[in-house]
């Protein structure tokens, strides 16, 4: 009856980046089902980022190979990509987990505020298919609670610098004069636009562009740049010094030839790839003139640059850990709570079918003296049954499993999960 919480995950701590991807699930609801149909998993939530991919599962007889091995077969992936990669933890450890998540502390730049938007989409998507149940469901709602108000009370997300912020700094560090430089956005999405407003605040011209020009000319009026077309782009980077890359092809759109090509009358070219994964060939970096630093480079560079952040991860985690067991005694509850229920709804039928039969008998019909007997009978089989199940409540908040399974066996209780 003890429904166990489980994670597994594999995330850019354990994986390169730009290999994450092959762990993703490319058919999310397809996944959900084969997780809760093959294996022992109940309910579940899967977490997925360019950083991470994570399984949230409720189990109460849960097997890790069974888990990794649905996993592999809904990637392609062999096995042993496993081996080295996946973490795996459950129930306390799951919880503090989740909680380092919401707030930002497993973040690749600490403190980071999307993934908390990100989990809040995973949990709302899970529940759309019926993935997650009342256990994940409650679990999600509370973490994501506690790191909003974590967040807001320690400031953890406060005074960094973002991604495209980074990147534009990077350029200027790199490059002298900026101003006088021809500069290139390959990208209209999240991650170039974070580059975009980065460069306009400093008051710097840059060529955007993507694959329909309709999506660079919208992306221009509102976050500036002057729109190009992408084919012209493709055959022309010689025009640029520096070029910023942040889009989701899935092949390089810098290339080794071409940036050959580009370099034959140039001194230097400054190239930043914001792409997980690349779409900067890094054999480029071996042409001379050019410097490339790719996503892994820039947010080291990010995370290097979060000291006021980091300087309040020991506050935050002195938070979770008073969390955690709060966290740990909600769910243990939950796992009397069908029982309890069924309890009820028992004593509650057999209390109806009886006072039908005695009203019957009596051939009663005067309201008010129903309502009478109706609710004493409700009292006494409210104060039979309450003591014994908030007793069964708090066994099972303590971690006493046995009660619990003695009280199934008493009451006749056969799981329904
Ligand atoms: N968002 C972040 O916070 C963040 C952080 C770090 C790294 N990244 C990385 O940055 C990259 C972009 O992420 P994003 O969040 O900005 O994605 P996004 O919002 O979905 O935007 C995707 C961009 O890629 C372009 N694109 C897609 N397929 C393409 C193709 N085959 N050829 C050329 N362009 C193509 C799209 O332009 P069209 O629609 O015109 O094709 C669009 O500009 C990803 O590799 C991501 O891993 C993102």
């Amino acid at each position: 009856m003890k429904q166990n919480i489980i994670n597994a995950r594999v995330t850019f701590r354990k994986s390169p980046i730009h290999v994450l991807e092959k762990f993703a699930f490319k058919d999310m609801p397809n996944a959900y089902l084969t997780f809760k149909k093959n294996s022992s998993v109940s309910e579940c939530v899967i977490i997925q980022t360019c950083n991470r991919i994570e399984l949230f599962a409720t189990s109460d007889n849960h097997n890790v190979d069974e888990i990794k091995n649905i996993w592999a077969s809904l990637t392609g992936l062999e096995d042993n990509a496993f081996r080295d990669t996946l973490e795996v933890c459950e129930n306390r450890d799951a919880y503090e987990h989740l909680l380092k998540l919401t707030s930002g502390l497993e973040s690749l730049v600490v403190g980071e505020e999307q993934i908390l938007g990100q989990i809040k989409e995973s949990i709302s998507a899970a529940r759309k298919v019926d993935a997650s149940g009342k256990r994940l469901n409650k679990l999600f709602e509370r973490s994501i609670r506690i790191g909003t108000r974590i967040r807001n009370s320690t400031g953890i997300g406060r005074g960094g610098i973002s991604l495209g912020s980074m990147a534009v700094k990077l350029a200027e560090e790199n490059v002298d004069d900026i101003k006088s430089k021809h500069v290139l956005l390959i990208g209209t999405g999240e991650a170039a636009t974070m580059v975009a407003k980065s460069l306009k605040k400093r008051g710097y011209a840059f060529n955007v562009t993507s694959r329909t020009l309709e999506r660079s000319v919208g992306f221009s009026q509102t976050l500036g740049g002057k729109p190009v077309k992408f084919e012209d782009v493709l055959t022309g980077f010689s025009d640029y010094e520096i070029i910023f890359v942040a889009t989701t092809a899935p092949y390089f759109l810098v290339t080794f030839e071409k940036m050959k090509d580009a370099m034959k009358d140039k001194s230097g070219t400054m190239i930043l790839d914001l792409s997980n994964p690349r779409t900067v060939d890094e054999k480029v970096a071996t042409i001379p003139g050019i410097k490339l630093m790719n996503i892994d480079q820039i947010a080291e560079m990010v995370d290097k640059n979060m000291k006021n952040r980091k300087d309040k991860v020991s506050t935050v985690e002195n938070i979770i850990s008073e969390e955690v067991p709060i966290i740990e005694a909600t769910m243990k509850r939950l796992d009397a709570e069908p029982l309890v229920k069924d309890v009820f709804t028992n004593a509650d039928s057999l209390r109806i079918k009886e006072l039908q039969k005695a009203l019957q008998m009596l051939g009663e019909t005067d309201e008010e003296r129903i309502r009478i007997i109706d609710d004493l009978t409700k009292a006494v089989v409210e104060s039979i049954v309450s003591t014994p199940m908030n007793n069964l409540r708090k066994a099972s908040e303590q971690g006493n499993p046995d009660l619990l399974d003695i009280a199934s066996k008493l009451f006749v209780y056969k799981k329904k999960e």
